[in-house]
Formats: C-alpha cells, structure tokens, sequence
C-alpha cells in the first residue's frame, strides 16, 4: 500500500472551482473519509486521485510519483462505486477474475488470488453465482473483491454504501472496516454520510464548496470543530448554534441575546470572545452539554419548547431561544410537552464560541 498526498489540488469547471486548493496527506494503511453536503467536490476530489480527469493544478501523489500526468491504468488503484457495475452475464469468479485476465496473469495464479479475495469477503460459496443471484450486499462484496484482487497501492471508493438498505448499510460499514485493517489498506472512501465518516475513518477531510475545511480525526473535528459549517455538519443531532452579541460591563463580559437576555461568560470563554473580530458570537453546543429547567434558574436562560421527539432512550427536544433553536437531550421518563416554558442552561466549559463575522472558531487570545 501506499501514501497519497494532495498539494494544492484545483479543479475548474469554466468559473466553478469544484476543487479549490485542497492539501492533504493520507499515510499508508490509513483510512481517510472524504465527507460534506452534495456538490462539495468529493467525487471531483476522488476522480482526480484516480486520474479520471484531467487536474486544473497543483499536485498528486501516489506513493513517491507524482502522478498528474499518468493514466488511470497506470496509477495502481482500485475503485468501488456506488452502483457495484458487475458484469451481469459472469459468474462472481469470472467478475474477480477479470481485472487479472486482463493483465494476463497465468491461470494458477488468478485462481489463487481470487480464492484469497474470496476468502476474505466471505463470499466462496457465491463464486458461481451470477451477480442478479446474489442480496444488495453480496453484490457489494463482490464489487469489493474485484477492487481487492488487483492489490492496488489504494483503494478508492465512491459512496460505496448508498445503494444498500439502512441496516445492510451498517453492516457493511463494520465488515468494510475490518477488511481495511486487516488488509492495512489505503483507502480514501467518499460519502455525504458523516456518521459513515466518524464510524469508520482515522481521518475525515470536511469539504465545502470545493474547500477543504478540517482535516482530524473523528474526534477532534467533533470535539473541536474550527468553524460553524463543520460545527453543524459533524453530530447528529447537529451542533445548536446561537447567535448573540458581546457585551462587557467593567471586567464581567456577557453574551445578550436580542430578547434581552444575558449570558455570563466565564474568564476563558470571556477570553475567547475578546479574540473575535466584532462583538458578534455564535455559540455552540451539543445537545449532551445542554440541561433543560422547569423553573427560572440561575445562568439559566428563558426559552420554549418547539418538539419533543422520542426515539426510544433518549428524547430530543427542540427549544426556541428567540429565533435560535437549541437541541437538548432528556430521559424519556421527563414530562415535556411543546409551547412549554423552559430555562436552559449551557455549560461553560463545553460550550464553543465562534467568531460571527468569520465563523471560525475562537481561541483563547
Ligand atoms: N463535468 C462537470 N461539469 C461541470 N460541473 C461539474 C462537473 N462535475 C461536477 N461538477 C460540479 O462540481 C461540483 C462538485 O461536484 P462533485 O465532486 O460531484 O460533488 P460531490 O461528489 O461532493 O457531490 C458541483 O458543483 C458539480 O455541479
Ligand atoms: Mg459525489
């Protein structure tokens, strides 16, 4: 397997920049998720990997080429997508078996690596069945197995997923994850799914409108999220964002809301609110950090139940703070109902403040 680095990756479709200086390295045997909304330039991103396309500029490589200039055949990846294109009229073997025919590899060994792919899919019972024989899923893996067999440098795979039910989906998100660790495969797996992402990536790369916009693990774009637009795109439910105005009386420094209301800072978070561009702050949090109050409570702030949506253990309610909307999480057994007077309490030291003007996230000045 091998490394593949992205510097300064443009495409142009005439003005449009699908693809707008996107930088990142993704290390050997890792598993990197290329995620964000439709049209945010993953599939571009991923075709330009795979040489599909000719790239506007900067740079690509694959291992230690470079690989602008090369054609697909040549670059030594393997590609899924989303529609598992088998040949209807071959066997599952003959499917596995193409991609080495086609490099003329002798008999013995395309039997043997077609068994060792089979192997590893679980899919040797199936080799003589043809592809409108087999479940969504069987058909996947053979999709899977046919990018295996050829033992590329990396696998490059296009929502590979969507076409499967909710619970085959799952499913096939562990069973795909496993086979990467053990194959300590390089992948670079695109999906518009961000818990696919969080679930099985060491690595996600959030895009936005062809750029790129963090690059952490799972658990520090969660955790730490650098701006509003990865804030409300990680999490499900997502992130509640508040925008308010900074105010400072002598040394205490506040947040006020248009209806009037005050939030105190506490000195880190005053800190941060010092280091934004304007007095406008958007503050974030996730629904787990969040309390609920029947009753006026001190720091807690007035608001009114919209929803209340149970999902079995755990119930998700829908507050308005004024024209914001905030998610907090409650145990099924609380009695809430909408319309609902609530006070709603935020906790300082996970609360995150963004920068209104920027949206990016503030730090500590
Ligand atoms: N062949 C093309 N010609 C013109 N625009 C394109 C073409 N392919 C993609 N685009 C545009 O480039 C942007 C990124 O597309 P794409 O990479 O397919 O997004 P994603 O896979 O994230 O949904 C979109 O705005 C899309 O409309
Ligand atoms: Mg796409």
């Amino acid at each position: 397997m091998a490394q593949v680095v992205l510097r300064e990756v443009v495409k142009t479709y005439g003005n449009l920049y699908a693809v707008n200086h996107v930088s990142l390295t993704v290390e050997d045997g890792e598993f990197v998720a290329l995620v964000g909304p439709s049209g945010c330039g993953k599939t571009t991103t991923l075709n330009l990997v795979a040489g599909l396309m000719p790239i506007s500029g900067g740079d690509i490589y694959i291992g230690d080429t470079l690989v602008n200039d090369l054609d697909p055949k040549d670059r030594d990846i393997a590609m899924v997508f989303q529609n598992y294109a088998l040949y209807p009229n071959k066997t599952v073997f003959q499917n596995l078996a193409f991609p080495l025919k086609m490099r003329k590899l002798a008999k013995p060994d395309i039997e043997r690596k077609v068994m060792e792919a089979a192997k590893v899919l679980d899919i040797v019972h199936l080799l003589k069945r043809l592809p409108r024989e087999l479940s969504g899923g069987q058909q996947q893996r053979v999709a899977l197995g046919r990018a295996l067999v050829r033992d590329p440098k990396v696998f490059l795979m296009d929502e590979p997923l969507s076409n499967l039910d909710a619970k085959l989906r799952v499913q096939m998100r562990s069973e795909l994850k496993r086979f990467q660790r053990d194959l300590s495969a390089t992948v670079i797996y695109v999906t518009h799914d961000q818990l696919e992402a969080v679930t099985m990536a060491d690595k996600m790369a959030v895009m936005s409108g062809g750029v790129l916009q963090q690059y952490d693990s799972p658990a520090q774009v969660f955790d730490n999220p650098v701006n509003t637009f990865v804030a409300s795109f990680v999490g499900s439910p997502a992130m509640s964002l508040v925008p308010l105005t900074a105010v400072t009386r002598g040394t205490d420094m506040s947040l006020q809301s248009p209806e009037g209301w005050n939030l105190s800072l506490s000195p880190a978070n005053a800190r941060k609110a010092l280091s934004a561009s304007s007095d406008k702050i958007v503050l974030g949090a996730r629904h787990s950090t969040v309390r609920l109050h029947k009753q006026a409570s001190p720091g807690a702030v007035p608001g009114k139940v919209y929803t209340v949506e149970p999902t079995g253990d755990i119930t998700f309610v829908q507050v308005y703070l004024g024209a914001a909307v905030v998610v907090v999480s409650l145990e099924p057994s609380v009695a809430i109902s909408p319309d609902e007077p609530v006070w709603i309490e935020f906790d300082q030291n996970k609360m995150h403040l963004f920068d209104g003007e920027t949206t990016m996230a503030l730090k500590a000045a």
